[in-house]
C-alpha cells in the first residue's frame, strides 16, 4: 500500500448505544477501512468509508476453502479523555504471521498500524466512556479472488470494523465453570492453532455448543496428541497457578500467542512472581487439586481480559478453585492491565498508543 489513506466520511451517522447498553459484537461503528490487493499490483486503494454490506461473487474462495485470518485489538477511552490503542503493533505483527501462515499477502505494518489508527480517529466519538467498556477492532484478510480451485488466491481484500462493547461474558469478570474436552481438539501440531484464522473457531463450536448444553460456559481444551496436556480454555490462552508457580503452556504452534498472555506474563515476571512457560498435565492440575495446591485458573484474552475459573470439570469429577471466588493474582492482573488500558497507569514502554 503506498497511496495515503482517502476518508470518506458518512452522510448517515448512526445512533450510539448507551454505555449500559453494550454487549459484544452487535453494534457496529459509522466507518470501516478497506484496501485491496491484486496480484501485480500488491496492496492498494487504502480507504475508510461508510460501513456497509460488502459485495461478494458466491464462488469467492473465502467461502469455500477459508483463506482468510483476523485478528482483534481494543481502544480505551481513558480517564484523562484520550482515546489509547493497547499494544497494536503486536496485533499487527501477529495479523502478519497469521496471514504468511494462510499464503496470504502481508501487509506493511506501519500502513496496518495507520489503517487501525485513522479508523479509530474517524470514530472517536464511538469509544464508549465507562471503565469496562471499550472499542473492539476487528481487522480482518480474506481471499475475494472468485475461483473453485483450490490454491492462494490472486486477490484479497483486508478491511477492518469496529464495535463499541461491554464485557465478553454477561456476567463480566465473574468466574466461569469449564468442562475439560475429552472427544474433540482445537488444533493440532502443524496445523493452524497457532495463528488467528477461522477455521480453528469453527472446529472449536461443536465442544463449546455441547459443553453449554450441559451447563458449562467453556472447554479446556487438551492437546491432540496425548490428549493429556493443557492447550486453551475456550478461545482464550490459559494460566494456572498451583503453589507459588504460575504455568502457562508454551508456544509450540498449537497455542496462540495471545497478547493478553505475554502481558499477564511480562506484569508477573516484574512482580517477581514465578511464571512458567511449560507443558502441563491435566493430571497434575488434578494432583495439585487433591493435594490443596491448585490456588488459581484463569484464561487470558482480549476480548474478556482476563477470565477467572470458577470451577474445573473432568470425566465427571469437579475440582472447584479458589472457592469459587477470585483469586488474588487473577484480581491483581484485572486491576493493573485495565489501569494501563485506561490511562490510569502507565504500563511499559510502547504499550499503548494514543490517537
Ligand atoms: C479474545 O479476544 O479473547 C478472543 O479470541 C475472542 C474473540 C475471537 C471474540
Amino acid at each position: 500500500m503506498t497511496s495515503t489513506i482517502k476518508i470518506q466520511r458518512t452522510e448517515h451517522p448512526k445512533q450510539r448505544p448507551l454505555d449500559k447498553d453494550l454487549g459484544f459484537g452487535t453494534v457496529f461503528t459509522d466507518h470501516m477501512f478497506i484496501a485491496n490487493y491484486d496480484e501485480g499490483q500488491g496492496w492498494h486503494s487504502p480507504r475508510v468509508v461508510p460501513y456497509g454490506p460488502l459485495e461478494l461473487d458466491p464462488a469467492t474462495a473465502v467461502f469455500h476453502y477459508a483463506q482468510g485470518i483476523f485478528d482483534g485489538l481494543k481502544a480505551f477511552r481513558g480517564v484523562d479523555d484520550k482515546v489509547r490503542l493497547f499494544r497494536p503493533d503486536r496485533h499487527v505483527q501477529r495479523m502478519n504471521e497469521s496471514a504468511a501462515r494462510l499464503c496470504i499477502p502481508p501487509l506493511d505494518p506501519e500502513l496496518a498500524l495507520d489503517s487501525i489508527a485513522s479508523l479509530v480517529a474517524t470514530d472517536r466519538d464511538w469509544v464508549p466512556r465507562t471503565i469496562g467498556t471499550s472499542l473492539y477492532i476487528r481487522p480482518t484478510i480474506i481471499a475475494t479472488e472468485p475461483f473453485l480451485g483450490v490454491r492462494a488466491a490472486k486477490s484479497y481484500i483486508y478491511f477492518v470494523i469496529m464495535s463499541p462493547v461491554g464485557a465478553y461474558y454477561p456476567k463480566g469478570m465473574a468466574p466461569v465453570d469449564i468442562r475439560v474436552e475429552e472427544q474433540f481438539v482445537r488444533a493440532a501440531i502443524g496445523g493452524l492453532g497457532g495463528v488467528k484464522t477461522g477455521a480453528n473457531y469453527a472446529a472449536s463450536l461443536m465442544a463449546s455448543e455441547l459443553a453449554k448444553h450441559e451447563g458449562f460456559t467453556q472447554v479446556l481444551w487438551l492437546d491432540g496428541v496425548h490428549r493429556k496436556y493443557i492447550d486453551e480454555v475456550g478461545t482464550m490462552n490459559i494460566m494456572v497457578k498451583i503453589g507459588d508457580e504460575i504455568v502457562t503452556p508454551p508456544l509450540g504452534g498449537t497455542i496462540l500467542p495471545g497478547v493478553t498472555r505475554d502481558s499477564a506474563l511480562t506484569l508477573m515476571r516484574r512482580w517477581g512472581l514465578r511464571a512458567s512457560e511449560r507443558q502441563l498435565s491435566i493430571d497434575e492440575v488434578i494432583d495439585a487439586h487433591r493435594a490443596g495446591e491448585l490456588a488459581e485458573v484463569w484464561g487470558t484474552g482480549t476480548a474478556a481480559v482476563i477470565s477467572p475459573v470458577g470451577e474445573l470439570t473432568y470425566k465427571g469429577h469437579r475440582m472447584p478453585i479458589n472457592g469459587g471466588g477470585i483469586g488474588p493474582v487473577t484480581q491483581r492482573l484485572y486491576d493493573s492491565i485495565v489501569a494501563i488500558q485506561y490511562g490510569k497507569a502507565p504500563g511499559p514502554d510502547g504499550w499503548t498508543l494514543a490517537v
